[in-house]
């Protein structure tokens, strides 16, 4: 591709997709005024952050800095280079690309990952069709109606029966010349050589989708009881158990039309609550929640309800999971089940108004961890009330809230039978013991790493490493936003340095670029490497446009600068030291490097009276 197409492509695959579009369908966009608002995807956060100009074609994240504009946003959500984003955005919108770009490595990749959604699809098809077109299917059709999962819900999840023969399906690869290789990828046959068999035989068959409706695996239930109950798909390039929700392509309109999503356990409880008018449903395949499907969920979503069986719901790994969802500053509320129920069997007996009035009766994290321990410990006994209030504390100091937090003391006051003022003494003593404990390791994990330091450090001068990039972030912004603020900037950095690499590289590249034309210069002037940061620079000064703060943002850099070569001169001191007391060497060299800490000393003291650090 030739400049000229490339820009043409890059503006045709724009107009194209819209980003008020685009981003609605990974994350949930309220209108405010001439923006939209929502969670960023690329940082944990309760209030929304995040926005989006329809009239600009950019969004900005005034939370993590993160930014762009249509494509710059598929890189980041989708974790693709440039040209693949590119390619995603370009089929997006039906428009042609020409085939380039992809290594071949990862051509080959994909291909086969394609092939796979082919195989599985094709698979899914013919399933489908012994199902409701030939006889064998007849009793699979009837076992759905004795679940009663009508035929229009059975459909929308595009169900299926394995029919009971070995070789169904690896006959029908052999008639289309399929390879019954690829077929085993899929996970589709087993057994290689001649000895090719079909993996599912006499199974009620529910396809596992991805997010775009893609057919990743399969779960297969016998008919009857049995063992096992369910079988899946192994683990294939497409399908990870633990990756996948069931049911959130068909639950992704109503999970953001509801704002809310609810997470059942199993096949049946997704298909039964859909039937019934339910469709912010998803399953977690019977597993407890994996980083990999908290992820998947916050996209969509901040309001998540977990409705489990009421056996699993108390599980350990369950709250595990619960507690992911809660750390990426998702909502959560547990909706308690009678014991004995699950959402398919409720749904089937009582219909959807009675689980509804379970989910207005659902329970907060906490809450729900309190009834959790009230169950266990004998809460009638003194022993037992002293047991349940330790065991709930190191769940209240993760709760940050200092309102909610005395909320839940009075409410574990009550539930336990305790006094009000007893409990707050005891959590006094309790956050004292434990910050009293946080420092003792504080003051260890410090001291090992300052050992081999003679001179003692004081805290607070050396703004952490997160402020060092802030900074130097925003002399890159300053940098695009006047042509002189980029020639101070230049000036300045011959003798100062970014610390990350990347922001070295968009500087020299900017200094490259011809001053005396267009500034800033235009996104197809940068390779891919740093085209996504400039791009995300661009779009921080136009959301954000007050000017930076050059000389400011100088002075603190160089100050940190000057502390950072003080902290290597310490080092070094302290090493030839311990040289001189071992054998004693002319101290010719120790006594110069002395001298130059203090004048370092001396000049950041000068330069910055606000300094205090550093003895
Ligand atoms: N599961 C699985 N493999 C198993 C058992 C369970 O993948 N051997 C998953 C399935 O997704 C299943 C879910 O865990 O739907 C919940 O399991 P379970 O409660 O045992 O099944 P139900 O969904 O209640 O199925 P049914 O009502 O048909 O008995
Ligand atoms: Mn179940």
């Amino acid at each position: 591709m030739d400049r000229l197409t490339d820009e043409k492509i890059i503006s045709d695959v724009k107009e194209n997709n819209e980003l008020v579009t685009v981003i609605s369908e990974y994350v949930n966009l309220k209108q405010r005024g001439k923006t939209f608002m929502g969670l960023c995807p690329f940082h944990s956060e309760k209030t929304p952050s995040f926005t989006v100009s329809r009239e600009k074609q950019l969004f900005h994240c005034f939370g993590c800095g993160a930014g762009g504009d249509v494509l710059t946003f598929v890189m980041r959500m989708e974790n693709l280079t440039f040209g693949p984003a590119l390619r995603f955005l370009a089929e997006r919108a039906g428009i042609p690309l020409p085939e380039v770009q992809l290594s071949p490595n990862m051509q080959k990749r994909k291909a086969e990952r394609e092939r796979l959604y082919q195989l599985n699809a094709f698979a899914a098809d013919y399933y489908r069709k012994v199902l409701w077109g030939t006889q064998t299917g007849e009793k699979a059709a009837a076992y759905l109606e004795t679940r009663g999962i009508s035929r229009a819900a059975a459909e929308k999840f595009r169900l299926g029966y394995a029919p009971p023969q070995w070789a169904a399906l690896v006959g029908l690869f052999r008639k289309k010349e399929i390879a019954l290789g690829e077929a085993e990828k899929a996970g589709l046959v087993c057994g290689g050589g001649e000895g090719f068999y079909d993996r599912f035989r006499d199974r009620l068959l529910f396809p596992i989708t991805n997010a775009r409706g893609q057919i990743v695996g399969f779960g297969g239930r016998l008919l009857g009881d049995g063992q096992p109950k369910y079988l899946n798909s192994p683990e294939t390039a497409v399908f990870q158990k633990g990756d996948s929700l069931y049911g959130l392509f068909q639950a992704r309109e109503g999970i953001r039309r509801r704002e809310r999503v609810i997470v059942m356990e199993g096949y049946m409880d997704v298909i039964q609550a859909h039937q019934q008018g339910l469709d912010e449903v998803v399953a977690s395949l019977g597993t407890a929640l994996t980083t990999e499907q908290v992820k998947l969920l916050k996209r969509y979503t901040d309001q998540v309800y977990i409705a489990y069986d009421a056996d699993a719901a108390g599980e350990a790994a369950t709250i595990r999971g619960l507690d992911l969802l809660a750390a990426v500053g998702v909502n959560v509320r547990v909706v308690r089940l009678p014991s004995g129920e699950d959402p398919d069997s409720l749904l089937k007996k009582e219909g959807v108004e009675a689980f509804q009035r379970f989910v207005d009766e659902s329970v907060d994290l906490f809450t729900f961890k309190l009834a959790y321990i009230l169950e266990q410990e004998e809460i009638a006994t003194p022993d037992g009330k002293a047991r349940a209030v330790q065991r709930v504390f190191p769940i209240l100091s993760q709760v940050k809230n200092q309102i909610m937090r005395e909320a839940y003391l009075k409410q574990t006051a009550t539930a336990v039978g305790v006094s009000e003022t007893t409990i707050y003494d005891e959590w006094r003593i309790y956050s004292y013991n434990s910050r009293k404990n946080k420092q003792r390791l504080d003051i260890k994990n410090n001291q090992r790493h300052t050992n081999d330091i003679t001179y003692q450090q004081q805290p607070g001068i050396l703004p952490a490493e997160k402020n060092l990039l802030q900074l130097e972030r925003q002399l890159l912004r300053g940098c695009l936003q006047e042509k002189d603020f980029f020639t101070r900037i230049k000036q300045a950095l011959k003798e100062i340095k970014f610390s990350a690499p990347l922001y070295t590289e968009l500087l020299h590249q900017l200094v490259e670029w011809d001053v005396s034309g267009e500034w800033p210069p235009p996104a197809t002037a940068f390779p891919p490497e740093t085209r996504a940061l400039y791009i995300e620079l661009l779009t921080e000064n136009t959301m954000n446009p007050l000017p930076v703060d050059v000389e400011g943002c100088l002075k603190r850099l160089e100050q940190h600068q000057i502390a950072e070569e003080i902290r290597r001169l310490q080092r070094e001191v302290a090493v030839s030291l311990d040289l001189q007391a071992s054998a004693p060497t002319p101290a010719l060299d120790l006594q110069n490097k002395l001298a130059l800490l203090n004048k370092l000393h001396k000049k950041l003291r000068e330069d910055f009276p606000t300094f205090s650090g550093l003895r």
